[in-house]
Parts: C-alpha cells; structure tokens; sequence
C-alpha cells in the first residue's frame, strides 16, 4: 500500500521503552577488528549543543571515516559478505580464507544502493578479489556515482525509485549460481542477508557503550529502511536501562512515520532529497515488528534543516553529511515542545547520542 497526505511529523509510543529484546551475540566485532585499518569511529562531545538542548551532554558518533570509507555502512556490508561466503564455501571468515575461497571462483556480489551501502558492498568486493554490480536509483549525485565505480563495481544506473531499483538487483541476481545478492533491506523469503548485515552495524553501538561506559538517555538513528534503526533497538532493548530511541527521516521519504502513525508497515511514494542515503519508500520487513514494538518516536525533518545540522556541525569540528546529520535535526524537532521532552523522560541531566553515519562530502 503507497500513501500520502500525512498531517504530522511527529509520532510517539512512550510504551516502546519497556519492550525488551533480548540479543544474540555474534562475530561480527571480531570480525570487523580483524579487518586492515579497523579502529573505533569517535564519540565526540559537543557542549555546544548541549547547552542549545538544554541538557547534560550531547555526544555525536561520527562515522566520518569508517574502514577507509565516509560511512557506518560498511559494517553491515563486510560481515555479510564474511556469512555470505563462509556459507557457500565451508570457509572461515579471515580475510586469508575469504580471499582463498573466493580466488577463480567468478562469485559477483549485487546490491542496489542509494549511495553509501554499493560503495561499501563494491569495497568489500574489491577487498577480497570479486565482482560487483551496483544497481543505482535515478537520483543519485555523480559524486556517489563515481564513488562506487571507482571501487571497481560494474555500475548500473536505473531510471528507477530506490525500492524499484532493489527490485532490479534482486532480480539480475536471481537465482544466478555465481551471483550473489547483498541487500540492506528485508522482504519475504530475503531476511539471512538483512539480518547478517543488522548485526555488523552493532559494533559501532558496541562501541559507544565503551566510550561512553553509561546507557545514555536518548539515541536519534538516521533512518532509510530501517536496518540501523533494527541494530539499534536490538541493542538497547537488552534487559537493563533503556534510553528514548528516536527514528529521524526526511519528510520527503518518512516511511517509519508513516507506518508507525498507520499500524502498519506502509510505502511512501519518495521525492529528491539532499539526506540521499535516508530516501527510501519501504521498511525493511524484520525492521519493521523492531520499530512497532521498540521505537519511542519518529520525527521528519526537512532538507533545509538536514542542512542546518551539516553547518552546524561542521562548525564544531564534526564533518557529518546530511543523512549524518540529520539526528541533530530531529532532536531539534522534537524537543521543541516540552510535553514531547516530558514524555520523553528528558531534563537538564540527560544525555543524548546523536548517529551521525556519513561525513560531509568532499
Ligand atoms: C549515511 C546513512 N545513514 C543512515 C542510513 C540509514 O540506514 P537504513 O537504511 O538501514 O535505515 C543510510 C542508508 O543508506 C546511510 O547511508
């Protein structure tokens, strides 16, 4: 179901907070610990901000630079590209096995992207010696465009939507015996590949709770499909203390909000957006039952405030792009009003974790 005509940009399920879920531990640190180059992203506080936000301490995960790349999303794309391979060859998930049960084997790794996700799926390809092709929606800045070509991926550009363009790539992968599909969203009978890349993104949230050695009292996730959002509802809906988790989506392409405000998992028709990675009309189908039950609110803010955030952030030394820097934005909606903060469990004393996932494109 597509709709349109939403009245609000704002929704809230202060019940979300007592939900638990209770997580299963994998590889994937280890894994991405192993990798060249590996170091923790950092945890940034901006006293700043926490003034403007009348709280204790805002703290901006930046993922400017993450494995070489402007992004957190290579986490997710490398640990499922390790399952993925380790599946079909019995092999271990070192790079050194990787690379050997991979060599001549003519395995081609496809994605559809808007941006950050192919570079990351054309790197890892790049990585370990195979093939990529990268299926890219029609709106897409010839700066990203160039970005995955020059990572060596067979670029596939679409006159297509984001969710049209998946459909593309899952479609040339069929079921193709050489191809395999690495999706960043979940739908009926495609969920190993999703949820394989769901828990490589836990490791940055691993992270924070090392540097930040405290839960905090509010996480914003930039949100596209849902597949962050998933890791991080998984996380801090472990038994223990649970902060505010706030979804932050363009207006242009607020598919959570929408679904939340409906009930049920809905698609929006997508305009252009400058949060390029954020514009995406469908939530992933295992993100979806994880945003119902354990998301506190949603909010969607506008290009021109993603732009704000951009500046703004920059400015104190924070290189985030407009997808990053769009959870500036929404906490900047939200606690606009104060029952919002009430509700929120918000005061003077608490302290925020803002996701900034990409860095400023240079
Ligand atoms: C920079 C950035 N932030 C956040 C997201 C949102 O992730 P998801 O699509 O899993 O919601 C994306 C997705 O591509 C992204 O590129």
């Amino acid at each position: 179901m597509v709709t349109t005509g939403r009245t609000t940009n704002w929704f809230m399920r202060p019940a979300a907070r007592e939900w638990v879920h209770c997580p299963t531990s994998t590889g994937a640190r280890a894994f991405h610990q192993s990798l060249p180059g590996y170091e923790p992203t950092p945890l940034t506080s901006l006293p700043d901000l926490a003034e403007e936000l009348g709280v204790r301490a805002v703290l901006v995960k930046d993922e400017s630079s993450r494995l070489g790349l402007p992004a957190f999303k290579v986490l997710g794309a490398s640990w499922a590209v390790a399952q993925i391979i380790a599946a079909r060859t019995g092999s271990g998930t070192d790079l050194g096995s990787l690379r050997g049960a991979t060599a001549g084997s003519g395995l081609r790794l496809v994605t559809a992207t808007d941006g950050n996700h192919g570079r990351a799926v054309a790197y890892m390809a790049r990585l370990l010696g195979v093939s990529a092709t990268v299926f890219v929606p029609a709106v897409m800045t010839p700066a990203a465009f160039n970005a995955i070509a020059a990572e060596g991926a067979d670029v596939v550009r679409t006159d297509l939507d984001y969710d049209a363009a998946v459909a593309a790539a899952a479609g040339f992968a069929g079921d193709h015996p050489d191809r395999e599909l690495v999706q960043d969203t979940a739908w009926d009978g495609y969920e190993q590949v999703p949820a394989w890349i769901v828990e490589g993104y836990d490791t940055m949230l691993a992270e924070v709770d090392e540097q930040l050695g405290a839960t905090p009292d509010l996480v914003a996730i930039p949100v596209g499909v849902g597949s962050l959002a998933q890791a991080v509802i998984a996380h801090y809906r472990r038994p223990g203390d649970h902060p505010a988790l706030l979804s932050v989506e363009p207006d242009s392409a607020a598919c959570v909000l929408e679904s939340l405000l409906a009930g049920t998992s809905v698609s929006v028709r997508t305009r252009a957006t400058v949060m390029a990675g954020l514009n995406c009309g469908t939530v992933s189908g295992t993100a979806w039952p994880h945003l119902r039950d354990g998301c506190d609110a949603a909010v969607a803010v506008t290009d021109d405030q993603a732009l704000k955030a951009v500046s703004d952030l920059g400015r104190l030394g924070v290189s985030s792009g407009p997808s990053g820097a769009a959870t500036l934005a929404g906490v900047r909606v939200a606690l606009a009003q104060p029952e919002r903060r009430r509700a929120l469990r918000i005061g003077g004393d608490s302290t925020f974790v803002l996701l900034s996932t990409e860095g400023a494109s240079r």
